[in-house]
């Protein structure tokens, strides 16, 4: 098979870094990505979006205020959104230091400087952001991928690649260029029961909101056969009642403390 195996919980759940290391440093930069390959998570977990010339870049949020220098670097350029800058444009802007001065120097990485980075040393759940404000973002990482066979060979992948979105059409999209790389449906409330099933056919993992999953909603996930991996899990309790309901694996801005807590002495069960 092209997907990774399913843990279902206890000390084998899978770790996924949220925008990487990203409660120890700067979301989605190469420091926050080899930080949480340090302390060993699974899995990184990021966003891709499109820049104004159709490039492949590394970013949450549609607009670069909150995790760049955009406002003081194109002061005249608000509202900042990533679809109006130029990948050279990206590229000028720091990443690093809104979220600590020993940080700056970071930057906005493409795809392919993404890709490369993680190596064979990570497995990636590549989130597809924003389609509706990012027009052939899916047809874009499918060109891309189709190009970096060494991500989407099932025999050549050292590391698993899951690709996951909100919006249920472009994971569709996705799916239908891509059928081996396995896709997640990100989403606050677990399908009702026949949408659950129907998703079952295609569909590798759902990713729920932990604060409003219900344990009736993990066990329907688990039994129409999906990976249960709930966003974003960031408390030793929130932990543990996850393992509790049976998770897969667990999204985290603290994998290090996540993994200690799963492989350290500290009970899990
Ligand atoms: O993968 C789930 C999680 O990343 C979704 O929330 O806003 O952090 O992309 P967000
Ligand atoms: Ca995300």
């Amino acid at each position: 098979g092209t997907a990774p195996p399913v843990s279902r919980g206890g000390r084998r759940a899978a770790t996924y870094a949220h925008r990487g290391s990203s409660g120890m440093a700067p979301e989605n930069t190469a420091a926050a990505f080899e930080l949480a390959i340090a302390e060993g998570a699974d899995y990184i977990e990021t966003d891709v979006q499109l820049s104004a010339d159709g490039e492949l870049v590394i970013v949450h949020d549609v607009t670069l205020a909150r995790t760049t220098d955009a406002r003081l670097a194109f002061a005249d350029h608000a509202p900042w959104n990533v679809r109006d800058f130029t990948l050279a444009e990206l590229k000028k802007l720091d990443a690093g230091g809104w979220y600590a001065a020993e940080f700056s120097g970071q930057h906005i990485l493409t795809f392919d400087e993404l890709l490369d980075l993680l190596g064979g040393r990570v497995g990636l759940n590549l989130e597809l952001k924003s389609p509706a404000v990012n027009p052939g973002l899916a047809q874009a990482v499918v060109a891309r991928l189709r190009r970096r066979r060494d991500w989407i060979e099932p025999g050549a992948r050292p590391r698993p690649l899951i690709v996951g979105s909100f919006d249920e059409h472009a994971l569709r999209d996705f799916h239908t260029w891509l059928p081996d790389v396995p896709v997640s449906l990100i989403t606050y409330d677990v399908p009702a029961g026949g949408k659950l099933t129907d998703l079952a056919g295609w569909i590798f993992s759902v990713n729920p909101d932990i604060r409003r999953l219900r344990p009736e909603d993990a066990a329907r996930v688990i039994e129409a056969g999906m990976a249960l991996v709930p966003w974003t899990v960031d408390s030793p309790e929130l932990w543990r009642w996850a393992l509790d309901l049976g998770v897969d694996g667990m999204i985290t801005n603290y994998p290090y403390a996540l993994k200690d807590m799963l492989h350290g002495r500290g009970p899990v069960r």
